[in-house]
C-alpha cells in the first residue's frame, strides 16, 4: 500500500523511516517533507503544506493512497482528520474534537479534573485585572499559561509574583482577548508517556524524557526540544501509580464513550511526591520524543497505526528493543530566536549504528542546506545510558554545518548511572 504523512519535522522524517520498513509498504509520500524524507528509500515529497487540507485530499485520493498520517498539531486543531475522513481517507490522528485537549488548556483542564486524574491547581481568566487579584489572593498561582496552541512558547514559570504580573502585561499587551490559565507552580521531574487510542481503548507506546530549556543545565528559553532519551527509568519506578491514577481513568473514558479520541496521546507527566501530575495533553507525536522512540520499536509501526484508526488496537502487541536511545538535536545557533537557511550541511562518517533524523533542512540542486531552527538529530542505542549518550556525540562529529550548535548535556539525569535490566 502507498502511505502519505503530512509534516515537514524530524518527528515525520522519524516516521516515514519506520513506516517504509513495513512490508506491507510500496511508497510513503510526505508533504511537505524535508531534506531527510526525501532521501528515504521508498519515500517521495510532496510539495503541499500541511494546512492544504483540499489539496492534500485531491492528492491522496488520486494517487489511491490508503492511509495517511498526520504529524503536527495545527491541522489536527483545524480538523484535518474530519475533512479528510469525511471524503473517504483512512487518517491517522484525532479529530478536531479530541485535538482540543491539545489546542485548549482550559479544556483539557475540565477533562482531567473531571476523571480525576491529577492536576495543578488552576483558574481559568479572560481579562488581566481578575488574574492579577487571583495571583495575589493565591500564592500558588505562580504559572501562567495561554489557552491555545502557543508551541511551547505561552507558558511562563515564575517564582514571584511580580513575574506573574509581568508575564501577564506581556501576554496582555500582545493580545487583549487573551484567555489563559494560572496555575499551581508544581516542582518534580518531568516524563512524557504516549499512548495509541483507537476510540474504545488506549494501548501504552513508550516513555521518554525531552530537554525543552535551550541552553545545558536546563537554563534558558523553552524549545520544542533540543533532546530525548527513551525509556525512562522514572517512568518505570512509578508505571503502576501513572497507570491507575492517569492511564486507567482514560481508558475507562473511551470504554464507556465519555471521552472520543483515536490516535497518539501525549502525556506531560510531572512526578511531585509520588503523584504523577498531568502537565499537558498533546494530540500528537512528541518531536524530538518521535525521533528517540522509533529505534527502539521492533514491530511494523504501520498495522499499530492503522489500528487506531480502525478501533482495532486489541489485536496490536508491540515488541521493544530494551537499549536506551540517546537522541541530540543540532540547531541553529540562534535557535529560538531564529534559524538557520541555505548552509551546506556535511554529513561524513556516520557511523553505521547511528541515526540521522533530518528536520530543518532542504534538498536544493543535490545539496543539502540548513531550512529552520532545529536541523536534525542524531539518534544511537546501548544498553548503558551513558554509553548511548557518548555515541550520540560522537556520531555528532560527523555532521556540520555554519552555525551548529547543540545541548552538551542530554540525558544527563540517567547518563551517570548505571542500569541492569
Ligand atoms: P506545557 O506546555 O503545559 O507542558 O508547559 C511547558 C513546560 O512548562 C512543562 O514542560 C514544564 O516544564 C513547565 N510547566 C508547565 N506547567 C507547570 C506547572 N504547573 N508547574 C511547574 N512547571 C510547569
Ligand atoms: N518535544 C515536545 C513536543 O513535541 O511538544
Amino acid at each position: 500500500m502507498d502511505v502519505l504523512v503530512v509534516g515537514s519535522g524530524g518527528r515525520e522524517h522519524a516516521l516515514v523511516w519506520k513506516i517504509a520498513q513495513s512490508s506491507l509498504v510500496e511508497r510513503v509520500y510526505c508533504a511537505p517533507g524535508n531534506g531527510g524524507t526525501a532521501g528515504e528509500s521508498k519515500s517521495i515529497n510532496v510539495p503541499i503544506s500541511s494546512d492544504r487540507f483540499e489539496e492534500l485530499t485531491q492528492f491522496a485520493t488520486q494517487k489511491k493512497i490508503e492511509f495517511v498520517v498526520i504529524g503536527p498539531d495545527n491541522p489536527l486543531a483545524d480538523g484535518i482528520v474530519d475533512y479528510m475522513t469525511e471524503r473517504g481517507l483512512k487518517v491517522f490522528g484525532p479529530k478536531k474534537a479530541g485535538a482540543k485537549l491539545e489546542s485548549s488548556k482550559s479544556h483539557a483542564k475540565k477533562m482531567m479534573t473531571g476523571l480525576g486524574i491529577p492536576t495543578a491547581r488552576y483558574g481559568v481568566f479572560e481579562d488581566k485585572e481578575s488574574a492579577l487579584k487571583f495571583a495575589r489572593e493565591n500564592d500558588w498561582a505562580r504559572v501562567v499559561k495561554e489557552d491555545g496552541l502557543a508551541l511551547g512558547k505561552g507558558v511562563y514559570v515564575c517564582d514571584e509574583l511580580s513575574e506573574v504580573e509581568a508575564s501577564l502585561e506581556k501576554l496582555y499587551g500582545i493580545n487583549q482577548n487573551a484567555v489563559l490559565l494560572l496555575e499551581e507552580r508544581l516542582k518534580g521531574e518531568e516524563l512524557s508517556l504516549f499512548l495509541l487510542c483507537d476510540g474504545k481503548r488506549t494501548l501504552t507506546f513508550a516513555d521518554c524524557q525531552d530537554h525543552k530549556r535551550r541552553f545545558d543545565g536546563d537554563k534558558g528559553p523553552n524549545t520544542g526540544g533540543m533532546g530525548a532519551y527513551s525509556p525512562v527509568p522514572l517512568y518505570e519506578k512509578n508505571k503502576h501509580t501513572i497507570d491507575k491514577q492517569v492511564v486507567r481513568p482514560i481508558s475507562n473514558a473511551l470504554a464507556d464513550g465519555s471521552l472520543e479520541y483515536k490516535g497518539v496521546l501525549f502525556i506531560g507527566i510531572m512526578m511531585q511526591d509520588g503523584v504523577p501530575y498531568v502537565l499537558e495533553f498533546n494530540a500528537r507525536f512528541g518531536d524530538p520524543e518521535t525521533q528517540a522512540m522509533m529505534p527502539r520499536l521492533k514491530s511494523d509501526l504501520l498495522p499499530a497505526l492503522i489500528a487506531c484508526a480502525e478501533g482495532k488496537l486489541d489485536t496490536i502487541t508491540l515488541d521493544w528493543d530494551e537499549r536506551f536511545s540517546c537522541c541530540v538535536v543540532a540547531c541553529a545557533e540562534n535557535y529560538p530566536e531564529s534559524s538557520s537557511k541555505g548552509e551546506e550541511i556535511l554529513l561524513r562518517g556516520v557511523p553505521d549504528d547511528a541515526h540521522v533524523f533530518q528536520a530543518g533542512t532542504a534538498m536544493v540542486n543535490d545539496t543539502l542546506t540548513t531550512n529552520g531552527g532545529r536541523v536534525l538529530a542524531v539518534v544511537t542505542l546501548n544498553e548503558q545510558p551513558s554509553l548511548a549518550r557518548e555515541a550520540a556525540y560522537s556520531a555528532l562529529k560527523s555532521v556540520s554545518f555554519k552555525g551548529m550548535d547543540y545541548r552538551k548535556d542530554i540525558a544527563w539525569r540517567v547518563a551517570d548511572q548505571c542500569h541492569s535490566k
